[in-house]
């Protein structure tokens, strides 16, 4: 067994205590709140987030963004997170988030894609300073609970300005920033640089979250380490392996980590797929979403590029849910035939 992790395994957002700090990254198109439970009932992530939800939408009332921001009476402490360039929508939707039942609302200043930044929306705001202030105190002015915002490092490399954007958040009353290491030029790819993470760690006393590329234990004791963090966000790690939370919290304790054997992934993954159809009005929108997360999940398995392959092509959720036990079948008897193979996987199960 191993000592317990140097660094802290708790903050708090005003009176919410995020225990382990460990955070599911929002994730449009993925943390819904089928996702949201699969992580909750796994265990070991101290808060979730919503997917990000346009704040016109929801001030609306638009049904799509009803259900985006739908969270579950016992999902506490949850973050919604709302985006847009309008201060006084930002607001409107903020009222609604708080109405709702989340324990916090966080600001997407972080987002990449082309359709929000158009708009000055996510990370554009990175770029207008005066536009982003204006929205982080109307939506203070609007809400009692507390406010936090997501952002990106910088636009791009010249502009790494999340040391000042974070200070001007704090200073018109935000509790807590999270920031993913990366610009927006940098999209998903670049090579790892979270100085600024630390820079901004520096300048705030409210609790500075780190994100980016963590996927286990190691991953995430170098991001305590090198930037002083208060605690970390963790997205595509969560859907590769919605254990993840569960075996860092054990190693930040020193317990031993939770292995995951190839029936509890069988279990999770066709308990998912019941989900997502009871979720979901048709078939074709669980399945749409069923196979964005199988390949992330499924990534790792041994010989799971013909099951992803059948996935893609189911045309019902019987049809994948069909594939997935055929494939958990032959590996079973794989593994019977050859012990000891393909005993470790992304899952370290
Ligand atoms: C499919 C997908 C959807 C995302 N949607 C959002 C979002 O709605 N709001 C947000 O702030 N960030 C969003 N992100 C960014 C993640 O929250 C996170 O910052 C990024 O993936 C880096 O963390 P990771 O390396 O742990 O995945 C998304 C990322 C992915 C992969």
């Amino acid at each position: 067994m191993d000592a317990p992790s140097p660094f802290p395994t708790a903050y708090t957002v005003r009176h919410i205590r995020i225990e382990p700090n460990l955070v599911l990254a929002p994730m449009e198109g993925v943390t819904d709140l089928t996702f949201r439970r699969l992580i909750r009932k796994i265990g070991g992530a101290g808060l979730t987030v919503t997917e990000f939800i346009a704040s016109e939408g929801l001030r609306r009332g638009a049904a799509q963004m009803e259900q985006m921001a739908r969270i579950d009476p016992d999902e506490h402490p949850v973050a919604i997170q709302i985006y847009g360039r309008n201060p006084m929508a930002m607001a409107e939707a903020a009222k609604i988030v708080e109405d709702l039942g989340a324990d916090i609302c966080d600001l997407n200043f972080g987002c990449p894609s082309k359709k929000v930044c158009a708009h000055s929306g996510g990370s554009a705001l990175l770029k207008d300073p005066e536009l982003a202030q204006e929205i982080v105190k109307a939506v203070r002015a609007a809400i009692t609970i507390p406010l936090t915002v997501k952002m990106r490092s910088g636009f791009d490399a010249e502009q790494r300005n999340c040391p000042d954007i974070a200070w001007m958040c704090q200073e018109e009353g935000a509790e807590a920033i999270t920031i993913h290491w990366r610009t927006r030029a940098d999209l998903y790819s670049g090579t790892r640089a979270v100085d600024k993470i630390a820079a901004t760690k520096q300048r705030l006393s409210i609790p500075v979250i780190g994100n980016g590329d963590i996927l286990d234990y190691e991953s995430a004791m170098a991001m305590f380490r090198d930037t002083g963090c208060d605690g970390v966000m963790i997205g595509r790690g969560a859907i590769k392996n919605p254990w993840v939370f569960k075996q860092v919290r054990a190693q930040m304790l020193g317990e031993p980590m939770p292995a995951v054997d190839a029936e509890e992934k069988r279990r999770v993954l066709i308990e998912y797929y019941e989900s997502c159809r009871a979720w979901f009005r048709s078939d074709r929108s669980a399945l749409g979403r069923m196979k964005k997360i199988s390949n992330y999940f499924t990534h790792g398995l041994p010989y799971a590029s013909d099951l992803r392959v059948t996935i893609l092509h189911a045309q019902t959720v019987d049809e994948a849910i069909g594939a997935v036990n055929r494939y958990f079948d032959d590996l079973g008897e794989w593994r019977r035939a050859s012990p000891g193979a393909g005993q470790t996987t992304a899952f370290g199960g």
